[in-house]
């Protein structure tokens, strides 16, 4: 099966857990792809829909509230919000982004499980749990560290193994210790659920080989590496409050496992579209018909999840179609090293849209950099590079050039010509590209994909050069109006085919050519004709100089923490915090000098019918004469305080500018005691 039949296609990105903030890492490594296949199934006509939302529950969420003295729900509707706007500035093109935290989810869940309970894949079991006695808790399984049994890694965490992926559970580990103090924990039998994956083991297995010839060996190898391990029941309850409540006697208190419910939210998220969009028994088409096609976009340490643990819950469940390919991605690194918060080391997103740059400089290279086959790095220079050389000098330049020409040339319509041979076959080009740049993107080669769309605009620029319009303008004006024609039509295929990877730019070269986007199909047809009026005709890209690329790094690498992403909030002051203070204009009646004080006034004031002292620090800018008969604002309602043993019942109000303070006053007459509001 290709992609060039018209198929039904539901396409998932890894769910990113929302107690931080993305990185560059998190773009490549599995939004970015997500994207650019989604975007490429809608062109290519197939029924597409692209879902994905926030991991809120498990134990990191809730350390990370713990930590910062806030509720695990505040935490999550602070960063889902920040998250959102990232994935919307980098035009990743989501059909909804979800919550693990909404209502629709648990009950998607606790459904979900119940088939499984029902069908006789839940067992009751005693899971040994580690606990440290020095800090006094239980410890999640990503709290323990240990050795991996499996690969001998000294750094192995209680839920995974980060050097060789395996699964784990923190009873595995050789010489494990508490992650927060080091100690030793105590091992103590709790009865929980489990997942019965040992049931599921020759169904896992027959599956996963015969996805052979659409997974990528790497993934495929990793999967059955884990089964040849063989499969043991895995716990899916864990003794936390925050998470999706078990619905079964006896454990009412105790939450799934997030590894449990998370991928669950494929679905709750797919049932949430189809809530929106007024269809709501839509999301079944593509989790319980036979001919859609699931496709997973993760990083490799939610290889096993993807590969066995999920597809093992939706074997136990029944109901549900399996993942038609699931496509595990490397890492991305930064100039040498790993990626690091804690170092100020990367590029962190939230930061990006105040670069004053367009999501396309970055889709571009980060495109170049998705980690498919092995570990990619970002490299400032290679960014500049790439840029100022592809997307500036050969796409930018052909596009520019073809416009700017036809703009003065021709009075801004695409000429009509005489065609030779040689034009036509350029201007029918497109359809070949469309469909090698359509079957590397269907399999998942999206830098590949991206090379080729860019050899289009070598040879769109090599065309124009050969021509040589501005010679052939005077010379032979038939030649250069069939060259231009050819040229805007290269355009408009590039735009097309380039409108996965760079969605702004390819709007940009649309509407510049008078047009739209259009689809796949449109691709090599000759879409621009004779006459097409070009607007707006400028630059698409300003290249990037040495200075630029300083301030993006500079700007990019900031690491924005909790309390400074989100106190903006809490100084807020509500209309009612407001309100409650009773602003007044005052006649100053009298001024003078405090004893003993030499930087305070004394003056009598009138608020309305009412007079008032007020103390105030204003001997070093103003002599009590000038105060006399001047109409002031003052907080009327502060509460009285006595300064330099002179009570004051209130406050005046001055713009303080350095040494400079100038006291506020209305600037037309009004009554004393008129409200200020
Ligand atoms: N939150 C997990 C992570 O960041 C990924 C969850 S993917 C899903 O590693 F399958 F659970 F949705
Ligand atoms: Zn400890």
């Amino acid at each position: 099966m290709t992609g060039k039949s018209k198929q039904k296609v539901l396409i998932t990105c890894a769910l990113p857990y929302v107690n931080n903030v993305p990185h560059i890492g998190n773009i490549a490594g599995s939004h970015l792809p997500a994207d650019i296949f989604a975007r490429f199934c809608r062109l290519a006509g197939h029924e597409t829909v692209f879902i994905g939302g926030s991991d809120e529950h498990g134990t990191p969420i809730e350390v990370s509230a713990e930590k910062l003295g806030v509720d695990p729900q505040t935490l999550c509707d602070q960063y889902y919000r920040v998250h959102k706007e990232i994935y919307d500035w980098l035009l990743i093109s989501y059909d909804n982004f979800s919550r693990t935290s909404l209502p629709i989810h648990h009950e998607t869940t606790q459904e979900f499980f119940r088939k499984v309970y029902e069908n006789g894949y839940v067992v009751e079991g005693t899971l040994r749990l580690p606990s440290c006695e020095k800090c006094g808790r239980v410890l999640p399984d990503r709290y323990v560290e240990g050795t991996c049994p499996k690969c001998g890694y000294e750094g192995a965490r209680g839920d995974q193994c980060e050097k060789c992926s395996s699964m784990l559970n923190p009873g595995d580990l050789r010489s494990p210790r508490c992650a927060i103090c080091g100690s030793a924990p105590v091992f103590k039998d709790i009865k929980h659920l489990f997942l019965s994956l040992d049931k599921l083991e020759a169904r896992l297995k027959e599956w996963i080989e015969g996805n052979r010839d659409v997974w990528s060996p790497q993934v495929v190898n990793m999967a059955l590496g884990w089964i040849h391990e063989g499969l043991k029941p895995r716990s899916i309850t864990r003794d936390i409050k925050w998470g999706v409540k078990v619905p079964l006697e006896g454990f009412e208190d105790r939450v799934f496992y997030v590894w449990f419910d998370a991928p669950i939210g494929y679905v709750s998220s797919t049932k949430e579209w189809a809530q929106k969009i007024g269809k709501p028994e839509e999301w079944r088409r593509f989790w319980q018909e036979e001919d859609a096609k699931i496709f997973h976009f993760i990083g490799k340490d939610n290889i096993p999840f993807h590969t066995i643990f999920w597809p093992g819950m939706l074997m136990a469940n029944g109901e549900f179609t399996l993942p038609y390919r699931v496509a595990g991605l490397q890492y991305l690194n930064y100039e040498g090293d790993k990626i690091s918060k804690s170092r100020g080391f990367g590029i962190f997103c939230e930061n990006l849209s105040r670069t004053g740059t367009s999501p396309d400089i970055w889709r571009y290279y980060l495109t170049l950099l998705i980690p498919e086959t092995g570990d990619t790095e970002w490299k400032w220079r290679e960014f500049q590079e790439r840029v100022n050389k592809e997307l500036v000098a050969n796409l930018g330049n052909f596009v520019y050039r073809t416009l700017s020409f036809t703009m003065k040339n021709f009075d801004g319509r695409v000429p009509g010509a005489e065609l030779s041979g040689r034009d036509r076959e350029l201007l029918e080009r497109g359809k070949r590209y469309a469909e090698e740049v359509g079957n590397l993107i269907w399999d998942i080669r999206l830098r590949d994909a991206l090379k080729k769309v860019f050899e289009l605009s070598d040879e769109g620029n090599r065309y124009f050069q050969e021509n040589e319009p501005w010679k052939a303008v005077k010379e032979d004006p038939e030649r250069a109006a069939a060259c231009l024609h050819v040229c805007a039509n290269l355009c408009y295929d590039l735009a097309v085919l380039l409108s996965p990877f760079l969605p702004e730019s390819a709007e940009r070269i649309c509407a510049q050519l008078g047009m739209e986007v259009g689809t796949l199909e449109d691709v090599g047809q000759a879409r621009v004709e004779a006459g097409q009026e070009l607007r707006d005709v400028r630059p698409l890209f300003p290249k990037l100089d040495d200075k630029k690329i300083a301030e993006l790094r500079e700007i990019t690498s900031s690491v924005t923490e909790y309390e400074e992403m989100f106190k903006v909030e809490e100084e807020y002051v509500s209309y009612e915090e407001f309100k409650r203070l009773d602003l007044r204009t005052a006649e100053v009646l009298e001024a003078g000098p405090v004893e003993g004080a030499d930087k305070l006034l004394k003056l009598k004031i009138r608020v309305g019918g009412k007079e008032k002292q007020l103390v105030a620090g204003l001997a070093p800018y103003y002599r009590p004469e000038e105060l006399v008969g001047k109409t002031i604002v003052v907080v009327n309602n502060l509460k009285p305080a006595k300064l330099r043993g002179e009570v004051s019942e209130g406050m005046l109000l001055a713009a303080v500018d350095g040494k400079k303070v100038a006291l506020l006053t209305p600037d037309k007459d009004v009554k004393s005691g008129s409200k200020v509001e």
